[in-house]
């Protein structure tokens, strides 16, 4: 694999002069790649079938001319405004029942039939248009951003209850599966079934998880379209920009489709809205990002792109959309863009080229400023390139610790969490932190991998519902798996299965009782820890490797096998880690706060996301700094 740089580049904000120059200043900073297009669709078609299509075949030409490579976006995030008065009803409902008004980005139902037509109408039209003469294409721009998938209208509503008949053949067997007899809930006819909005208190959990189903399958069917337009006339591998933290539909069922996975990485502004880390840690990592919660995402998108990913958007300095705004700490750009190239990028492009003096992102910072002087990341991405330039090829080894995401186990706890603050993402991403302190590689999998005979180790937190092929995979691989909290917990209806979870064959132990926990009352372990959040009374005849002080058993293992019923804090998880490490001969290092180290087949990194410098077993490194080694 090589690596490249890229930005994204909005040429019709910009009069048409300065372009060459523009072109010029990003092939000389040595860059490779250039996005461009995905929001423009008010421009190549000004009003219904009024196609302008000539000033873009000259931007990608002026691109190209300056040894650029193009990645263009399909327009769809961004239906102009006349598509409104001929499809009113095209925009989504929030869960209030309210429209989600023009004036923005992402103003569209996915169930709309007649916006879909306008989405498979200008796909075609570009990719008839462009198809020959770019090098990768983007299908619209983040699904999901500003919680965009879920939608309550009329048009979802009824591709609801046509997926529903579809899906459980009658009436009947869906009340049964639901068990709609609780309440009275039963149905006579599937057009009687409405969305699981606007419910007088909590609907079924089975209407919820269904209808989240159904949702991200919208999302999956949209792209799909788009993906077969653009194949019809171009043989340049298709991508979508996935984002940081949502969830609302099946990366890996959209990424099936897609040559390569690409994503959004804001550490700064993530910090700030999404990670969901403490007042303490927030300030301490303000200026330089999570240490883990990139990383996860790289980890994620590897495996959503079956290898190959990059990073489309790469914050360059502050951006404009997080609660608070901080510059990065000088180091840090030049950090996240090796940290995504150790991860396995391809490709990193800085979001954006210039910063815009106008409309919504005036405040967000570019590589040039608005009047075209360079802004700091310029010398950090130009560094970076000077890095890469002769660098040889790398190639990324498998890990020896898997851990499993599940696009439906998050649903399943959204929709029925049984304590505020927890969520499958937050119970995942704290897994894999752990894994990351104690310095190993980790790579991401998706629920559908049949073989798991390549790790030593498998983590599968929180997956609800255990589909007949996962638990058969997991059943069968000579890996060493560590079942985590809630396994099993559901069927595929969302009902509670007997004989009662986890049902992990070969392990004696059942969940006899379960219990949340206010934040404030976790349950301490004997020898250092704590349960925090969740925790399952286990009846189990294996002794425990952890259990509470008041000697109730947390975590077992028999033979290859573990089961840990509770979500345990930073102690607890660290020592569990280092247990199962022990247990299956992989090497672990203590990394002091704020270190991360990865390795590629041949390189080592040492990462250091504090603001200051750090004593590790390689010496101090400074803060905000990378430090490589090859191996
Ligand atoms: C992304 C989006 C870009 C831009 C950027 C600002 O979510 O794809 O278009 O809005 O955020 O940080």
């Amino acid at each position: 694999m090589k690596r490249t740089l890229g930005t994204c580049y909005y040429p019709e904000h910009w009069d048409e002069e300065i372009w060459v120059e523009d072109a010029r200043r990003m092939a000389d900073l040595g860059l490779t790649w250039v996005r461009i297009g995905e929001f423009a669709w008010s421009r190549l078609e000004p009003s219904p079938g009024d196609l302008q299509l000539d000033w873009l075949d000259r931007a990608i030409d002026v691109l190209n001319d300056a040894g650029l490579s193009v990645v263009l976006g399909t327009p769809t995030a961004t239906p102009p405004r006349w598509m409104l008065d001929k499809y009113p009803d095209m925009i989504a409902l929030d869960a209030d029942g309210k429209p989600r008004g023009f004036g923005s980005r992402r103003h569209y139902c996915f169930s709309h039939a007649g916006f879909r037509e306008e989405s498979k109408r200008i796909t075609r039209i570009i990719a008839e248009r462009f198809g020959h003469k770019v090098a990768a294409w983007q299908t619209d721009n983040e699904y999901g951003c500003h919680d965009t998938v879920i939608s309550y209208s009329d048009a979802a509503r009824v591709a609801f209850q046509d997926w529903l008949q579809a899906r459980y053949g009658t009436v009947e067997a869906l009340n049964k599966a639901w068990g709609n007899i609780f309440w009275s809930m039963e149905y006579d006819r599937f057009d009687q079934i409405g969305l699981p909005n606007l419910t007088v208190t909590e609907p079924n959990p089975a209407h919820a998880q269904a209808f989240r189903r159904f949702s991200s399958d919208q999302v999956v069917a949209f792209n799909r379209e788009q993906v077969d337009e653009i194949r019809a006339h171009s043989t340049a591998p298709i991508s979508h920009n996935y984002m940081g933290r949502v969830t609302d539909f099946d990366h890996f069922a959209v990424g099936k489709d897609l040559e390569i996975a690409t994503w959004d990485s804001y550490p700064l502004g993530f910090l700030e809205d999404r990670v969901g880390a403490s007042p303490e840690h927030q300030r301490a990592f303000a200026r330089q990002g999570d240490p883990d919660f990139q990383a996860f995402h790289h980890d994620l998108y590897r495996a959503v792109g079956r290898g190959r990913w990059w990073v489309m958007e790469q914050q360059p300095g502050p951006v404009n959309w997080a609660p608070h705004n901080p510059s990065p700490l000088p180091g840090m750009v030049r950090l996240w863009t090796w940290e995504a190239f150790a991860h396995g990028a391809e490709a990193v492009c800085y979001f954006r080229w210039r910063q815009a003096p106008f409309a919504q992102e005036q405040l967000h910072s570019g590589l040039l400023r608005p009047d075209s002087v360079e802004a700091p990341a310029m010398t950090e991405a130009r560094e970076v390139a000077s890095e890469i330039k002769n660098a040889p090829e790398v190639s990324i080894p498998c890990a020896d610790v898997g851990l499993i995401f599940d696009y439906d186990a998050d649903w399943a706890w959204a929709v029925q969490p049984h304590g505020a603050e927890l969520s499958y993402f937050g119970l995942v991403l704290d897994h894999y932190r752990a894994l990351r302190r104690a310095g190993l590689n980790v790579d991401i999998l998706p629920p559908d991998t049949q073989n798991f005979d390549d790790y030593k180790l498998v983590l599968a937190p929180g997956l609800m519902h255990l589909p007949d092929g996962l638990r058969r995979a997991l059943e069968q691989t000579k890996a060493h798996v560590a079942y985590g909290p809630r396994t099993g917990a559901r069927d595929q209806d969302f009902r509670m299965p007997v004989p009662l979870p986890p049902a992990i064959c070969g392990l004696d132990v059942t969940v006899a009782r379960l219990e949340s926990l206010r934040p404030d009352c976790p349950i301490p372990l004997a020898g250092g820890g704590a349960v925090q959040g969740y925790f399952e009374e286990l009846e189990t005849g294996i002794a425990a490797f952890l259990s509470t002080e008041s000697g109730m058993p947390v975590a077992i293992t028999s033979d290859n096998r573990s089961y840990i019923g509770s979500w345990l804090d930073t102690d607890g998880m660290d020592r569990m880690i280092q247990e199962l490490c022990t247990l299956n001969n992989i090497q672990t290092h203590a990394l002091p706060i704020g270190v991360r180290i990865r390795r590629t087949e041949t390189e080592e990194f040492w990462f250091n996301h504090c603001s200051t410098s750090v004593e590790t077993e390689i010496g101090p490194l400074a803060p905000a700094s990378v430090t490589r080694r090859s191996l």
